[in-house]
């Protein structure tokens, strides 16, 4: 049943095979595994390895084989071939008989497998950078959806500076389009096709290897065959987008699970995206988010599983490398799940407008406005940063707000401090002073809006 048996003279032990195969994963590259070997059959045609009639009987047979296995994919896993290349040769030779014998011509399983797995990075990537943009798409309609809303803004978890609610979606606007350009960055770099490489030195047919590469939908034909068949670098890549992207998933995660806290009450998640308690009736959990964030974990661990893995492998290729695959069929899937479910989160959650004005009024968040207040009357802002601390102190002592305070207290402390200063200290105003580039206020808001759009 393998490949390799003529060396041999005992077969495998039982726990060796199990511990060596690799169908039971790899069987998720069946359709790339064929797709690459319809266009290997063109190549053998091309240098008058297989006749015309040839070719197109072992491509009607790998066409047949193509249909059969989208039909039950997870079968395959169980049926005992060692790889999913050994899987689809044995069965092209069970369809078209001798003939099939010969596909596995000029062609290695270290040039197939580096391939197969390019095709499928670069197809699932391509759903990850779909969904990463249905998000953003979430976000903007979320941040349209609630453009007066004032939100606390936090440093160090405590309120810092009233924010419009819309700017923290867009944070995360900003977070998800690096995370697209970078995918798309190591799409591009991964869009190079091995095949033909052969075992590690190349292949000994004069196969045109551009054209097998564009056949598969490739930019080019990588051009050195020891690194072609060694290089794992676009799965290390791809596992270091997931990271970061998951890492922002997580703290989106970890913002909404703060947000909808009782403590705060600032949301509410949609019951679809939020589950309950077995034992305490009048719970409603945030486990959607939660999984997000635990699902983080895994991710970053399949991105150092494959940095130690590849750690000082010589060239080229080594068992070791056997090792990619799991990792990365976990990783992104998981990754768009968590995209689709912080969209699905998004798109249903509440906003309590009310309860995030009153949060955002408390805590002193005007601070830093009336610092600016007393820089627009001359006085230096550090000079003016130390005054405003002590009336904080004094509003905390009397439990009041900055706002609160009357002139007579206020002058106490700042006798520059004039009437005038009440209207600084509104909320509304200490969000449309941030009329910077990149500020809060709504202008700007509406025109980073317009720029995610466009
Ligand atoms: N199953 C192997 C892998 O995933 C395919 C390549 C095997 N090559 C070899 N020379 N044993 O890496």
């Amino acid at each position: 049943m393998a490949l390799w048996g003529g060396r041999f003279s005992t077969g495998p032990d039982e726990a060796f095979k199990q511990f060596n195969d690799s169908l039971p994963f790899d069987y998720q590259l069946v359709e790339q595994d064929i797709i690459g070997s319809i266009a290997w059959a063109g190549a053998l045609k091309q240098v008058e390895v297989l006749s015309h009639d040839e070719c197109d009987t072992v491509i009607s047979g790998l066409s047949a084989l193509l249909e059969e296995a989208k039909q039950a994919p997870q079968q395959i896993a169980n049926s005992g071939y060692e790889d999913i290349h050994s899987y689809v040769e044995a069965k092209l030779i069970e369809k078209v008989g001798e003939l099939g014998k010969k596909l596995h011509t000029g062609r290695s399983r270290n040039d197939q497998v580096a391939t197969d797995f390019r095709l499928w990075s670069r197809q699932t990537a391509l759903q990850v950078m779909q969904a990463i943009e249905d998000l953003k798409t979430e976000f903007v309609a979320l941040a349209e959806r609630e453009l007066g809303t004032i939100l606390p803004g936090y440093t160090h978890l405590q309120r810092a500076q009233p924010v419009l609610f819309s700017h923290w979606c867009l944070a995360y606007v900003e977070m998800l389009e690096r995370d697209k350009s970078r995918l798309a960055d190591a799409i591009d770099r991964l869009n190079e096709c091995p095949l033909g490489s052969g075992a590690l030195a190349g292949t000994a047919y004069p196969i045109d290897r551009e054209k097998l590469a564009q056949e598969l939908g490739f930019r080019n034909a990588t051009r050195n065959s020891l690194d072609a068949v060694s290089d794992r670098d676009f799965v290390v890549e791809l596992l270091s987008c997931a990271s970061i992207s998951m890492m922002h998933l997580s703290r989106l995660a970890e913002d909404m699970i703060f947000y909808n806290s009782g403590e705060s009450g600032f949301i509410e998640l949609s019951d679809n995206v939020t589950s309950g308690s077995s034992l305490m009736p009048q719970k409603k959990n945030p486990d959607a988010l939660e999984l997000i964030r635990g699902k983080t974990g895994r991710v970053f661990g399949a991105f150092s599983a494959m940095m130690m893995t590849l750690k000082a492998l010589p060239l080229a290729y080594n068992k070791d490398m056997q090792e990619d695959k799991e990792g990365l069929f976990d990783a992104l899937p998981t990754w768009i799940a968590s995209l689709h479910m912080a969209q699905a989160c998004i798109k249903g959650v509440k906003v309590n407008g009310e309860a995030t004005l009153a949060a955002a009024k408390g805590g002193h968040a005007n601070a830093t406005e009336l610092a600016d207040y007393l820089v627009a009357k001359n006085i230096p802002f550090r000079e003016g940063h130390h005054i405003v601390g002590q009336m904080v102190q004094q509003a905390i002592a009397q439990g009041k707000n900055l706002e609160e305070l009357t002139l007579d207290e206020f002058q106490s402390i700042c006798p520059q401090i004039e009437e005038d200063v009440y209207p600084r200290l509104e909320i509304a105003a200490c969000i449309s002073a941030r009329q910077a580039l990149g500020g809060t206020s709504l202008p700007q808001v509406k025109k980073a809006l317009e720029f995610t759009k466009s």
